[in-house]
């Protein structure tokens, strides 16, 4: 059965979204939803709210509202972990050595800067979706399913 997530081409990456996003579809993902948009700081403060308190949480936000951003609903059987595993780690390096021809390996360029985002539970990708494309997408696609 599909299963879908959120997933964010960062704005590092949203310049080569389109090269981006061939890869994702090769990869067997459909797009079904997807939105450019420059995000606000408190936007991008409560979509990462969980990291509030952390080191890198300035600088992520920062980064995160540098540039447009594209964010994309990716539906695939095992889509949550599928995404993930075409990410690569978050670590652009450690994607680097671990995972070469991951979209961090080869879009990222450091630890802050790593190209991608992709919802890490079902709880999140609901959430993520719902910040994105408004009101309960997953849950809906859940029943009819
Ligand atoms: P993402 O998967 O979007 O989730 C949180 C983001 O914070 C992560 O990708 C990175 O962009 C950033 N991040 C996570 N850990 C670190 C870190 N140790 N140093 C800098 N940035 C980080």
């Amino acid at each position: 059965t599909n299963e879908r997530t959120l997933a964010m081409i960062k704005p590092c990456t949203s310049g080569r979204a389109a090269e981006v996003i061939a890869e994702i579809e090769a990869a067997g993902f459909v797009v079904c939803a997807k939105k450019e948009h420059q995000m606000s700081v408190p936007q991008a403060s409560e979509f990462y709210a969980e990291h509030d308190g952390k080191e890198f949480f300035k600088g992520l936000v920062d980064f995160m509202t540098s540039g447009p951003v594209v964010a994309l609903l990716l539906e695939k059987p095992n889509a949550i972990k599928e995404w993930r595993a075409l990410m690569g780690p978050t670590a652009t390096s450690k994607a680097k050595e671990e995972a070469p021809d991951s979209l961090r390996a080869k879009y990222g360029t450091d630890n802050t800067k790593n190209a991608t985002h992709g919802s890490d539970s079902f709880v999140s990708a609901a959430r993520e979706a719902a910040f994105w494309f408004g009101g309960p997408v997953l849950a809906a696609e859940k029943t009819l399913a």
